[in-house]
């Protein structure tokens, strides 16, 4: 049955219309417009559609969007803003959270499909962790899968993003 429902994604509380056990993916996509978040698997075993949950990373291709009702939703578009609101800024908020900008220095996507979930994984390890090791990184991105292998490419950004945000910080 569909229902009225109201969201908090990237700070904005949204009306939307779905039935309750409908895959919060298929909201942030058909209702919202976002298409951060990517469906591959649809199995909560690929990460490309992880957002953050309270600031922890989920897999909304099967979360139903009741579950949210109450929480805050960031995707991959409202990144930057969370970084702001993290570190107590005023104003507008950056153009490109330090994982991005450190994404885009160091060319790592090569198709892109996996890396909504990488970027988003990251962001969830940097909040808790703030210099992690080579360890540490591994074990959290473990449950992203990335066909092109750019692994390594992802592990030196986060490095580079986390001593940035030591630096800023
Ligand atoms: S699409 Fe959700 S984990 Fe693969
Ligand atoms: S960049 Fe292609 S799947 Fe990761």
């Amino acid at each position: 049955m569909v229902t009225k429902l109201k969201i908090n994604v990237n700070g904005l509380r949204h009306d939307v219309r779905a039935g309750l056990d409908t895959p919060l993916l298929y909201v942030l996509h058909n209702e919202l417009h976002l298409h951060g978040p990517r469906f591959g698997c649809g199995l909560a075993q690929c990460g490309a559609c992880s957002v953050l949950l309270d600031g922890k990373e989920i897999r909304s291709c099967v979360t139903p969007v009741a579950a949210i009702a109450g929480k805050r939703i960031t995707t991959l578009e409202g990144l930057p803003a969370l970084y702001a609101a993290q570190r107590g800024a005023t104003g507008a908020a950056p153009a490109l959270h330090p994982l991005q900008r450190a994404w885009i220095d160091l060319q790592v996507p090569h198709c892109g499909y996996c890396q909504n979930g990488m970027l988003i994984q990251a962001a969830d390890l940097l909040t808790t962790t703030k210099n992690p090791s080579e360890e540490q990184i591994r074990s959290a991105m473990n449950g992203h899968l990335c066909r092109c292998g750019t692994y390594p490419r992802i592990l030196t950004a986060i490095h580079k993003a986390a001593s940035v945000m030591s630096a800023a910080s």
